[in-house]
């Protein structure tokens, strides 16, 4: 008889996802993943059994199904919680096709919140992002921090989410506005898997280095920063997976819904994030400065306060792990390639 707590996870084969179902199965609970492999692969899964030398439910069904997804949960019995990731990330490709994001993020959130209602689910946990405070006047930001109109689709699906998400549930809920995820499981198996060029800096960095790509490209030197180049937020993906067993956790003692920042308080430059990534990894790499990208802000850093002494969650690691387990994982990627 299974008695481990039952946590859906929708987009659980995905790069945040993923990382989460391992620190789940290691913390005890039963996750079960949803995912329509749109931006993911099945073999991940076959990765994650090993990691967790466990067999890991999933199905194959797309979030925004509510017949489909009713007809699932009925069959799983008491679910304890429901963590939801399942949506599109890229900010430019949500200006090039926004209606791909509202219909894709806004309905299957809708639909999991029906279903959180239908079938009387005491917890979820939603993936936000510090987007939603576009360039905040006051730095560090702390979830009091205003959100500013937001500058993309993808942004304003966050908003939007976060909204429905206040309005529907007011007791079980946490939503976890992540800062700048990178890095990859220290094994080397599982990590982000990006689907052509990469917008992020991270993978882009990674591919240079490897010679998918020829070089990297700074975008702009000239922000009002240290060295001219912009400050983000970057946490470990093993740190920001940890934070969705702590938002559990949390619900298990409080009928509250509850906003967190999950970032490590650093803001870090992109010239010290190619320079650490040199130096960790013994590597130069190729890159040159060029104009400003559209859309950019300068600086964003997390006031981690809250997460820290409400959710008892705090990042272990730093960008030298972070980036070590990226390229870890790109050489891991690359040796499977080899080998097919
Ligand atoms: N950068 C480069 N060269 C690249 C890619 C990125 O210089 O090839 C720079 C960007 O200009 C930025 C920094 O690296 O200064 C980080 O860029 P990312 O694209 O990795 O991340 P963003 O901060 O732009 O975006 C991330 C997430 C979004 C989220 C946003 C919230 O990807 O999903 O944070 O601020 F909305």
């Amino acid at each position: 008889m299974e008695n481990r707590p039952k946590i859906i996870v929708t987009g659980g084969a995905g790069f945040i996802g993923s990382h989460t179902v391992i620190e789940l199965i290691e913390a005890g609970y039963l996750p079960i993943i949803i995912d329509n492999f749109s931006n993911s692969q099945e073999w991940i899964i076959d990765r994650m059994c090993i990691l967790t030398q466990s067999k890991i439910t999933y199905y194959s069904v797309d979030c925004k199904s509510y017949e489909t997804m009713h007809e699932l949960f009925s069959g799983l019995g008491d679910i304890a919680g429901v963590i939801h990731f399942a949506a599109f990330k890229s900010v430019g490709e949500s200006v090039a096709s926004p209606l791909k994001y509202y219909n894709n993020n806004i309905i299957s959130l809708a639909t999991i919140l029906q279903l959180v209602l239908d079938f009387k689910i005491p917890k979820l946990v939603f993936s936000s992002s510090c987007t939603v405070y576009g360039q905040a006047n006051q730095l560090p930001v702390t979830e009091l921090t205003p959100v500013k109109a937001a500058e993309s689709p993808y942004g304003y699906t966050k908003q939007v989410g976060e909204q429905m998400i206040n309005d529907t549930i007011k007791e079980g809920a946490v939503i976890l506005r992540y800062f700048n995820p990178i890095g990859a499981h220290s094994s080397g198996l599982i990590g982000e898997l990006p689907i052509g060029k990469p917008e992020n800096l991270v993978p882009y960095i990674t591919q240079t280095a490897i010679g998918i790509r020829k070089q990297l490209q700074i975008y702009g030197n000239d922000y009002n920063t240290s060295d001219g180049t912009c400050l983000r937020d970057y946490i470990h993906v093993v740190d920001l997976a940890k934070a969705h067993v702590k938002a559990l956790k949390f619900l298990d003692d409080n009928n509250t819904t509850e906003t967190f920042n999950v970032g490590t308080g650093k803001g870090i430059s992109v010239l010290e994030m190619v320079k650490t990534f040199e130096t960790v990894n013994n590597v130069k790499l190729n890159y040159k400065i060029v104009p400003r990208r559209e859309g950019d802000i300068e600086q964003i850093y997390a006031d981690t306060t809250k997460a820290n002494s409400i959710l008892k969650w705090k990042a272990q690691y730093g960008i030298k792990e972070a980036l070590r387990d990226a390229w870890n994982w790109e050489l891991n990627i690359q040796q499977m390639k080899l080998s097919a």
